[in-house]
């Protein structure tokens, strides 16, 4: 049990988080009420993902179904009219790890529909700088939401004694240069000169330094949180195999990047800052090097110097 009070008042919680910042912005409280309808399911991801493994409930079961058109949410404004919103998600990123229990997590972006219509294709092809908030869970040894609405990053722990996320981590700023490098290195074969050549950098830097160290859990989420806490980069380049990447650009990249911005860092696909990218459709895989801004920028260093010599 918690040995906090709810009445403590230097205790956040997310929800009057999330409403104060609505007051500030003097909106109408439909991003608000939107922000925390995410929240609700976000908590009711994560009691359904910490019940998998009793429930005898695998990765594939326990996956969500997938919805690839955009879908109405049935709510009407005071107005009468559909919400102006559209949310880009994915509910549950890496659920290939939750049969060995390893963290895994959702991830969000929110943007202000272009069209006057229903939700629409059209309406989440935007670039990720016109996203309005974003954000991830992840389901770890604790349950975590970071969240940024363009004014930096907050992040929030679920209390499960409370059943409220609560701030713990305010305007988070990601650290210039980390130690640690993060990719799927089984792929090594298929990479490009460039990330072999940075990746040989950071195991034999040539100036005599420290190597980096490498971590990789194969889970988004808890690696993009790991190189926002710690510091590093965290890369899902192209290669041979998939000249595009494995990751989408509307449900996992942007949102990532736009967080990853927000505290002070930078993500790049290599050839063009990720949240400059304009999407052309909603499945859209895009080449992702993210984390420590002096990280990105030596990568990117390693990408102009293999151009020239090309
Ligand atoms: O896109 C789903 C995902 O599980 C991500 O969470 C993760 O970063 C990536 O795939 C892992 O891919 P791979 O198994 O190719 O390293």
């Amino acid at each position: 049990m918690s040995d906090r009070s709810p009445f403590e008042t230097d205790m956040l919680t997310l929800t009057r988080f999330v409403m104060e910042r609505g007051r500030q912005a003097k909106g109408t409280g439909e991003l608000t009420q939107l922000l925390n309808s995410m929240l609700t399911a976000i908590k009711a991801i994560s009691c359904a993902v910490r019940k998998a493994g009793i429930a005898h409930i695998s990765g594939k079961g326990c996956r969500f179904s997938t919805v690839d058109n955009p879908q109405q949410i049935p709510y009407q404004n005071r107005c009468g009219k559909h919400g102006k919103y559209i949310v880009c998600v994915d509910p549950l990123d890496g659920s290939s790890n939750i049969d060995c229990l390893a963290s895994i997590g959702t991830i969000f972006a929110i943007y202000r529909k272009t069209t006057e219509t229903e939700p629409c294709e059209q309406d989440a092809l935007q670039p990720g700088r016109t996203i309005v908030a974003a954000g991830y869970a992840l389901y770890g040894s604790a349950t975590l939401v970071a969240l940024s609405t363009g004014q930096g990053v907050d992040c929030f722990m679920l209390d499960p004694a409370l059943g409220e996320f609560v701030l713990v981590d305010k305007n988070v700023r990601i650290k210039k240069k980390g130690k640690i490098y993060s990719l799927n290195e089984g792929y090594a074969k298929y990479f490009d000169p460039a990330i072999t050549e940075y990746l040989q950098n950071k195991k034999f830097p040539p100036d005599g330094s420290a190597p980096y160290s490498s971590r990789y859990v194969g889970s988004m989420v808890a690696d993009v949180h790991r190189t926002l806490v710690y510091g590093g980069i965290f890369m899902y380049p192209a290669n041979e195999k998939s000249p595009k990447g494995k990751l989408r650009l509307l449900y996992e990249c942007n949102p990532m990047a736009f967080i990853v911005e927000q505290a002070g860092g930078m993500a790049t696909t290599g050839s063009q800052p990720v949240l400059d990218v304009q999407p052309e459709s909603i499945h859209q895989r895009v080449p992702l090097i993210l984390g420590s801004p002096e990280d990105v920028q030596e990568y990117l260093a390693c990408v102009k110097k293999h151009q020239k010599s090309s």
